[in-house]
C-alpha cells in the first residue's frame, strides 16, 4: 500500500537479523492463542481503524501527556520535545495499520528488534536527533499493553459490526500488542534469558 513518506519510518531497511527466529517466533504465537483467524480479523480490524487513526492518537498522546511519569520519556530537562512528539506520532499511526496487516515474517520480526532498540538505550533518540530520556524502562513497554488495549475496544465497535466480532477483533488486538511487547524486550534481557 501506499505510505506517504514518514520520517524515520524504515520498514523493510533493516537486514533481517531479529535475534529471534522464526521457529520462535511460531512458539510464541501459540503461546498468545494467535491463529489464522487472528490474522483475519486483524484484516478486518485494519479497515475498521483505518480513518481512526487519528482521533485513537489523540487518546493515547492525552494518556501520555497526562502523566509526568511517561512524558518523561518524550522530555529534556523536564520540558517536552514537541518536534520529538510530532515525529514519533505519525510512525505510531502507521504502526497501528502495520500490526493489522503486514504478515509477520522475517521482515516484521527485524522491524520489532528495531523498534525495540529505538526504546532502549542502543537506539532511543537517534532516529528523531532528540535528546530526550536515553531509555524506555522496560516495566512501562509492559504496562502499555493495557491502555493500548482497553482503549481501543471502542474505535472497533465504531463501524457497526456486531458485539461478538467487535469481542474477537479486540482479542486479536490484545494477542498482537502483547506480541509486539515481549518481542520488544529482548534488547532489555540477557541473552540466555530472553
Ligand atoms: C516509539 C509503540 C511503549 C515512548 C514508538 C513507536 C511505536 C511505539 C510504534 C515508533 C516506532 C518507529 O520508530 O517506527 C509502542 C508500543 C508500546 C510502547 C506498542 C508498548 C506496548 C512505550 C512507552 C513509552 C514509549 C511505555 C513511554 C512513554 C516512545 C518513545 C518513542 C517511541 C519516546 C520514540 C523512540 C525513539 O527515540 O526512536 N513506540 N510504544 N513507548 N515510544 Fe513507544
Amino acid at each position: 500500500s501506499e505510505t506517504r513518506a514518514i520520517p524515520g519510518y524504515t520498514y523493510g531497511q533493516h537486514p533481517l537479523a531479529s535475534p529471534i527466529l522464526p521457529e520462535e517466533l511460531t512458539l510464541l504465537k501459540q503461546t498468545v492463542l494467535f491463529g489464522p483467524e487472528d490474522e483475519q480479523l486483524l484484516r478486518l480490524a485494519s479497515e475498521v481503524l483505518a480513518d481512526q487513526t487519528e482521533a485513537i492518537l489523540d487518546v493515547w498522546y492525552g494518556f501520555v501527556g497526562s502523566h509526568p511519569h511517561l512524558l518523561r520519556y518524550f522530555s529534556q530537562q523536564g520540558q517536552p520535545d514537541i518536534q520529538y512528539l510530532a515525529a514519533v506520532r505519525k510512525r505510531f499511526g502507521q504502526w497501528i495499520i502495520d500490526t493489522c496487516t503486514r504478515p509477520y515474517d522475517s521482515v516484521w520480526l527485524a522491524y520489532q528488534q528495531e523498534i525495540a532498540l529505538r526504546h532502549h538505550s542502543i537506539k532511543k533518540n537517534q532516529t528523531d536527533v532528540a535528546r530526550a530520556e536515553p531509555i524506555i524502562h522496560l516495566r512501562y513497554i509492559l504496562a502499555f499493553i493495557v491502555p493500548l488495549t482497553v482503549t481501543m475496544k471502542d474505535f472497533l465497535a465504531a463501524k457497526g459490526h456486531d458485539a461478538q466480532t467487535v469481542a474477537w477483533m479486540h482479542a486479536a488486538w490484545f494477542k498482537a500488542v502483547t506480541l509486539t511487547a515481549l518481542l520488544w524486550s529482548h534488547p532489555y534481557v540477557n541473552a540466555n534469558e530472553f
